[in-house]
Parts: C-alpha cells; sequence; structure tokens
C-alpha cells in the first residue's frame, strides 16, 4: 500500500469500528494507490463518470438525446454472469446442495488471499456503503462493497442506496453489514496503460453464508460486480430468509388496479432474460386495466401480523436487458431510459451519439459502431448489441412507479406467478389449485436458457422458483422453506397464502414462431388472474391446474389466429405424459431433501394424466 493509501486507511471516515478495521485489512492486502469512500454525492457521480470518459471505460451519450448517459462496452469475455464460476462456500458441502458449486470456506479464502494480494495496486479502492431495501425498515439490510472499478460504483449508485446517509444510519446502531469485496483482478504496474474494461481471465464470485459475506474477483459485469444485487439481495439473503422465516426471491412485483378500482398485488419469478422486466413495466392492452411497477428483479417477502404476505423491492434502479426493448413492446421502459441518468453496457452506438440495439425500433439504423466498437451496417450478419446487453436506470425514471414502491412494510401479495420460456407443454396459464401444487409448479419451473449467462442458449433446464443460479443453500431445503409457508403460525394454516399461476408467453405455434403475441397482451393473462382471485372468472379442469374455460379469457381487440390461440393456450395430455419422467429425473437430485408433497404431488398429476 502506498502511504497515501496508508493515510487513508487509518483515518477511516467513519466511527464503525468493525468497519475501519475490515477496510484497513482489505486496503492492506490490495495496495491500492488511494481509498476513496463513497459519499454518493451527485458531483461524486459526476466527477467519477469523467473518470471513466478519460480512461475509455465510458462513452457520453449526446447531452440532448440522453442526458447524464454513457456506454460501456465490456471485455468480449466479461458479458454475463458465470454461474460455473459462482460458489457457495458453507461450511459444509451438503448445505450448499446440487444446485451450487462448493469449496471448503478456508481453502477458498487461502486461495482468494493469494488472488487479491495486490490486485488492486495501480487502482483507487473505493468504500461504498449500501442498503438494500428501506433506509428506515424495522431492521435495515446494509452491506459494504470495497470494489476497485468506479463503473461498478455510478452503477450501484443507480442500483441501491449508497454513501454517507446509510453510513451515518450504519454508524448510529454499530449495525451488522455484509462485506462485500470486489476486485477486477488487474492491477496496473508503474507506467502500465490501463485498458477500457479491466478484468480478469480467471473469475470468482464466492458467498460464505454463515459469514454472510461475498467476495467478487475478476469480473466487472453487472451481476458478478454489483454485489448488493444477485450476491447479498439473492443468494445471502435467501439464508437470511430461510434462517429467519422470510423469502427473498427473483420475482418482478406489480401492481394492477381494475376499471372498478381494486387493486392486486402480483409478483412474478421468471428466469433471467425471460421477461420479468417487460412485465414489470406492461402497458396493458386490456381496456380499463392500470398496471404500476414496484420492481422487476428482486424481492423480499414477508409475513405480518395478520398472516398475510407482504412483499418489497430491494433494489432501486433497473437492470435490464436492452434487445427487443422498443417502443412498441416496452414504450413504459423506453421512456423511463429516455429521462437519461442511464449507464448502457454492450449495446450499439449511433452516429448521433445515442444508442441502438435489435428490436429498439423496426428498422436498424445505416451506420453503427457495434459492442465490440466496431462499424457496423444492417447487413454485417451480426447483432449490433449483445444479446445480454443492459440499461442500468433509476427506478424513480419509470412514470409508473407505485407509491407503495417506498412504502418500507411493502405490499400484501395476492398472487404468485411461475414462468419461463417453453416452446412447447407449458400452456399460457395455469392456475394451482392450492399452496402445495403452486410449489410443485415453481419447483419444476423449466426454462430453455438465455445470454444472460455463460453458456449454451436455448437448452431446457430445471430452474426452481427460477432461483437455480441464486438459492444460496441447499435446493431441497429451499423447497422445504416454501413447503412449510403453509403451516407458519403467522400464515393462519395459510388462509392469507397468495394464489400460484404457472404461465409460458413463448409457446411455439407450427410454423416455429410465437404462438401468443406477448408484452402488453400478457395483461390479458393478469385479468384473468385478478378474476380468479375475486372469483370473477371461470375456469377448466386439467390434470395439470385449472385454465380459462373458454371465453373466460379477454380477447377482445385482440388479434390472433384461432389455431394460435390453441397453440399457446392448450393443455396437452401427450406433452405432459413426456414431461413426467423427466420431472422424476429432476427429484432424483433433490435426495432425502425433497419435500413429501412434492413427491405427493408428481405422483398425484401422474395419476390424473393416466400415465
Ligand atoms: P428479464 O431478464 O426476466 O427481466 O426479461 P426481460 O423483460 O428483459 O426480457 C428478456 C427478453 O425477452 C427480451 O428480449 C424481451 O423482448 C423478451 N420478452 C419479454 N416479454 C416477452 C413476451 O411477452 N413475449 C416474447 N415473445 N418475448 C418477450
Ligand atoms: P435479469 O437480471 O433477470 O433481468 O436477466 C439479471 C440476471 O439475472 O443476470
Ligand atoms: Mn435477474
Ligand atoms: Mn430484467
Amino acid at each position: 500500500m502506498t502511504a497515501n493509501a496508508e493515510q487513508t486507511a487509518l483515518s477511516a471516515p467513519t466511527s464503525h469500528q468493525k468497519l475501519a478495521q475490515w477496510v484497513s485489512e482489505v486496503a492492506a492486502l490490495t495496495q491500492p494507490d488511494a481509498i476513496h469512500w463513497v459519499d454518493g454525492s451527485e458531483s461524486e457521480d459526476l466527477k467519477l463518470k469523467q473518470l471513466l470518459v478519460d480512461s475509455g471505460t465510458f462513452t457520453k451519450l449526446n447531452e440532448d438525446l440522453f442526458p447524464n448517459s454513457y456506454l460501456a462496452n465490456s471485455d468480449p469475455a466479461d458479458v454475463a454472469r458465470v454461474e460455473s464460476r459462482t460458489f457457495i462456500c458453507s461450511e459444509k458441502e451438503e448445505d450448499a446442495g446440487f444446485t451450487n458449486n462448493w469449496m471448503d470456506p478456508v481453502e477458498m479464502k487461502t486461495k482468494l488471499n493469494g488472488l487479491f494480494e495486490g490486485s488492486m495496486r495501480g487502482r483507487t479502492m473505493y468504500v461504498i456503503p449500501f442498503v438494500m431495501g428501506h433506509l428506515d425498515a424495522k431492521n435495515p439490510k446494509f452491506g459494504v462493497e470495497i470494489s476497485d472499478s468506479a463503473y461498478v460504483v455510478t452503477s450501484m449508485r443507480i442500483m441501491a442506496k449508497i454513501g454517507n446517509e446509510v453510513l451515518r444510519k450504519m454508524e448510529e446502531t454499530d449495525a451488522f453489514f455484509v462485506p462485500a469485496l470486489h476486485s477486477v483482478g488487474a492491477p496496473l504496474e508503474e507506467g502500465e496503460e490501463d485498458v477500457a474494461w479491466p478484468c480478469n481471465e480467471e473469475k470468482w464470485i464466492v458467498h460464505f453464508p454463515e459469514e454472510r459475506s461475498i467476495v467478487s474477483y475478476g469480473s466487472g459485469y453487472g451481476g458478478n460486480a454489483l454485489l448488493g444485487k444477485k450476491c447479498y439481495s439473492l443468494r445471502i439473503a435467501s439464508v437470511m430468509a430461510r434462517d429467519e422465516g422470510w423469502l427473498a426471491e427473483h420475482m418482478v412485483l406489480m401492481r394492477l388496479t381494475n376499471p372498478e378500482g381494486k387493486s392486486f398485488n402480483i409478483s412474478a419469478a421468471f428466469p433471467s432474460a425471460c421477461g420479468k422486466t417487460n412485465l414489470a413495466l406492461i402497458d396493458p392492452t386490456v381496456e380499463g386495466w392500470k398496471a404500476e411497477v414496484l420492481g422487476d428483479d428482486i424481492v423480499w417477502m414477508n409475513f405480518d401480523e395478520d398472516g398475510s404476505l407482504r412483499a418489497v423491492n430491494p433494489e432501486y434502479g433497473f437492470f435490464g436487458v436492452a434487445p427487443g426493448t422498443g417502443w412498441s413492446t416496452n414504450p413504459n421502459a423506453m421512456r423511463a431510459i429516455a429521462k437519461g441518468n442511464t449507464i448502457f453496457t454492450n449495446v450499439a452506438l449511433t452516429d448521433e451519439g445515442g444508442v441502438w440495439w435489435e428490436g429498439m425500433t423496426d428498422e436498424a439504423p445505416a451506420h453503427l459502431i457495434d459492442w465490440q466498437g466496431n462499424d457496423w451496417t444492417p447487413d454485417a450478419g451480426r447483432p449490433a448489441a449483445h444479446p445480454n446487453s443492459r440499461f442500468c436506470t433509476p427506478i424513480s425514471q419509470a412514470d409508473m412507479l407505485s407509491d407503495e414502491y417506498y412504502n418500507p412494510d411493502g405490499v400484501k401479495l395476492d398472487a404468485i406467478m411461475f414462468g419461463g420460456r417453453r416452446k412447447t407443454t407449458v400452456p399460457l396459464v395455469s392456475q394451482a389449485r392450492s399452496w402445495s401444487q403452486g410449489v410443485f409448479f415453481g419447483s419444476t419451473l423449466s426454462s430453455e436458457t438465455t445470454a444472460a449467462a455463460e453458456g449454451a442458449v436455448g437448452v431446457v433446464r430445471r430452474d426452481p422458483m427460477a432461483m437455480l443460479p441464486f438459492i444460496g443453500y441447499d435446493a431441497g431445503d429451499y423447497l422445504n422453506h416454501w413447503d412449510k409457508l403453509r403451516d407458519l403460525p403467522a400464515a393462519q394454516g395459510g388462509k392469507n397464502l397468495p394464489a400460484v399461476f404457472l404461465v409460458n408467453w413463448f409457446r411455439r405455434n407450427a410454423d416455429g414462431g410465437f404462438a401468443w403475441p406477448g408484452f402488453g397482451e400478457n395483461s390479458r393473462v393478469l385479468k384473468w388472474i385478478c378474476d380468479r382471485i375475486e372469483g370473477k372468472a371461470e375456469a377448466t379442469e386439467t390434470p395439470l391446474g385449472l385454465i380459462p374455460a373458454e371465453g373466460s379469457l379477454d380477447l377482445v381487440g385482440l388479434e390472433i389466429s384461432d389455431s394460435d390461440l390453441e397453440a399457446a393456450t392448450r393443455f396437452d395430455v401427450e406433452e405432459w405424459k413426456n414431461e413426467l419422467p423427466l420431472i422424476e429425473q429432476w427429484y432424483e437430485n433433490f435426495g432425502d431433501h425433497l419435500p413429501a408433497s412434492m413427491r405427493a404431488e408428481l405422483d398425484a398429476l401422474r395419476e390424473r394424466l393416466g400415465a
């Protein structure tokens, strides 16, 4: 550590002893040139953005088109979450379960210490106090991220509440915080020129669930580097939730109001890049229905005194998939982005200093600089934006943000939806007959893989509650936790548990196209769900669940052929008979941690299918 950094570490501007000590330990290990305590102010933000422009990480966009907005192009090898490099280092291997990579925590720490030794040389070490959820929650969830990336600081400022206000509150109560250490793993030697996107080929995204701590090395990309998001609010929070009797889930949270003025709060768990942000920001096509957004990626749920599940979004911004987001498919997202204050990653740059991605407009501009910095024309034969390119925008910029977003007690949840990308088998919407069947829907959820994580795209995999990459402990114990909610005393025998639905916007027709138009038209499904809760919509029994009875799905004004409607909504016994062995196989992974009720649900389904 330079004399300068040593000085700053010793004179840490905090009375929080544990924090001061941790910062000085990390500084001694990583040897940064300087230490910067992030205050969260606007002036600081602007300075950091200028620094990122100067270092070539950021391109400032045309102020008239996108005020205070920037484009970052990442290293082509650092574009998505790295699930194969993500570890849950619980003390016992069996506590990590079969869905996680595991390594002994002592061994892992030795390895990480080696990697972090001198890893911040030539760089500034930023200390970012943050809170997930409300600062005035009963039990605010604090964290402090230490990072050597200014890109991380500016993005964290959008995704979470950060800085002095948070630090002062932590000090007042000497609060526990989750230490979250991040380095891009690219120290600069004396005189060495920096690159636009520093990172390391070797990546480690590591969680210590008993300690509630996080260490991330080698990647600068979103989910790997903005540690308040997936690492804290899902992986570590899911462990806290198991221990404390609540839920931390990969869900959108929205509020729908019917023409009579009655509101319904609905959450939906879909895997990454399967439609959460679009659903959260839906522009309903059904007459008289209003949608408001509360969150687009993460929901924390807890029981209140009368046994209702109440839900909050712990995040402060959207980190949305850019491709496919356009004025026709998602005008609400486009309006939020157009207000500025946005960081784009891996989209294309227009000649006017704006941005473009596939699906933003019907026709591509005649010339672009693609996400890798090369000239691009519509005949290039390759996408201009990376399929997992993102916009990072403050949630407050959504015109449709619900006032309830600011309520630290959250909203009472009326329904939960599970969904994924399935070309076949899963109908547009089915309702579970019971909580137990709802958990069965979630536990067997399946989806074709997307570009949101490294690896092959389009392969069907099981993704329980859309949490496969995010459950911070044993997946069987996780299912048990869901299953047991039924019996929690606060839930009054499950009386107030939300209704559960399984949806699929992605079923294909005979020509291979999407059978269901999706996006704003999904409001027709939402309407059916709300009407079911009110007992106003008819349903038909299938061996799986209850699907809309003929005529009960509002199709007024919808242009869809009979064959597409049939393809989107039908329940097919043969398809489900083929699904049974896949579920069977999936459940084998859980061994004796599989809740007995899930086995019973599977047996009952088999029986109803006559298989
Ligand atoms: P998230 O990652 O789960 O938040 O998913 P997004 O809402 O960002 O959507 C991921 C991709 O799926 C984007 O390319 C969207 O355009 C596309 N998508 C979202 N909703 C729908 C839908 O209802 N139908 C179809 N066909 N595509 C959708
Ligand atoms: P997504 O969020 O769910 O919007 O894709 C990021 C991620 O899961 O990696
Ligand atoms: Mn996500
Ligand atoms: Mn999203």
